[in-house]
């Protein structure tokens, strides 16, 4: 099997699937397994004891029961939060995942996973990649695992860390794709790009297509907006809610 064919989902539920669970948590993975998901897309970053947990924002406001920066909670303080409230009150109670319980449940499981390291303001990408990635190579199967960043150190740490491209799919996140993205993504031994739908253009696609990458894009809800875009050779859609891209993906199979 070539590096290329050991991947191939056609959906990837965003954040766990995040348009019926509470976004990157444990329930949102098993919901996303009971509905039939492949794939998840998780971010990670560190507390501030260097724990590595599944979150998506700076701070703790939008989706628990208190505030703060994510930093200034170590794994203690982070457990007595409540993940789930704030979606839902049937969630109350859902606790923040470590990538470590994340990373047990989706073998468990047997999903793939996209992890996202996420570095936000201010944060170390060294020491996020450095915590994170041993871990996720350990647990996950190279075909079972793409982990991808905006940021650039971030990924230049993961290929140090394992600059075997068969053991490690990398993938460059960009909002808008850059003039020297084929020199990026040599250098870095890439695997995929993944792109905002809205911003890419369809020269784009083909030239990334052609050049012997994968490409994903997020973050899609709308599968008819969509849909031109499997022509220009997207191999898969990142969405809250990949069931919405059922009937409307390329070939017959619905994965
Ligand atoms: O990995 C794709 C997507 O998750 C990137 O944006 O902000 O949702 O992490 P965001
Ligand atoms: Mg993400």
């Amino acid at each position: 099997m070539t590096r290329l064919e050991a991947i191939h989902p056609h959906t990837i539920a965003h954040r766990g699937l995040s348009a019926h669970f509470p976004e990157n948590t444990l329930t949102a993975v098993r919901g996303a397994y009971r509905c039939g998901c492949p794939w998840v897309e998780l971010d990670v970053q560190l507390l501030g004891d260097g724990t590595p947990v599944i979150w998506h924002d700076p701070g703790v406001r939008r989706c628990s029961s208190r505030r703060g920066k994510l930093f200034t909670f170590d794994m203690t303080t982070a457990k007595t939060l409540d993940v789930g409230a704030w979606f839902h009150p049937r969630f109350a109670g859902e606790r923040m995942a470590t990538l470590e319980e994340m990373l047990d449940l989706i073998n468990e499981l047997g999903l793939g996973l996209n992890l996202e390291l996420k570095v936000n303001r201010g944060r170390d990408p060294r020491t996020l990649t450095e915590t994170s990635l041993p871990m996720a190579l350990d647990k996950l199967p190279t075909e079972r695992l793409v982990v991808s960043s905006f940021n650039r150190q971030a990924l230049h740490t993961a290929r140090q860390l394992e600059p075997d491209p068969h053991r490690l799919n990398l993938g460059l996140l960009y909002d808008k794709l850059p003039k020297e993205w084929r020199e990026i993504a040599s250098h870095l031994n890439a695997y995929s790009f993944h792109l905002d739908w809205r911003r890419l253009k369809e020269k784009q696609a083909r030239e990334i297509k052609a050049t012997g990458y994968r490409l994903f894009c997020y973050t899609a809800n709308d599968p008819i907006a969509f849909a031109p875009l499997w022509q220009w050779g997207v191999d898969a859609v990142i969405s809250d809610d990949p069931d919405l891209f059922a009937h409307y993906l390329p070939g017959k199979a619905a994965t």
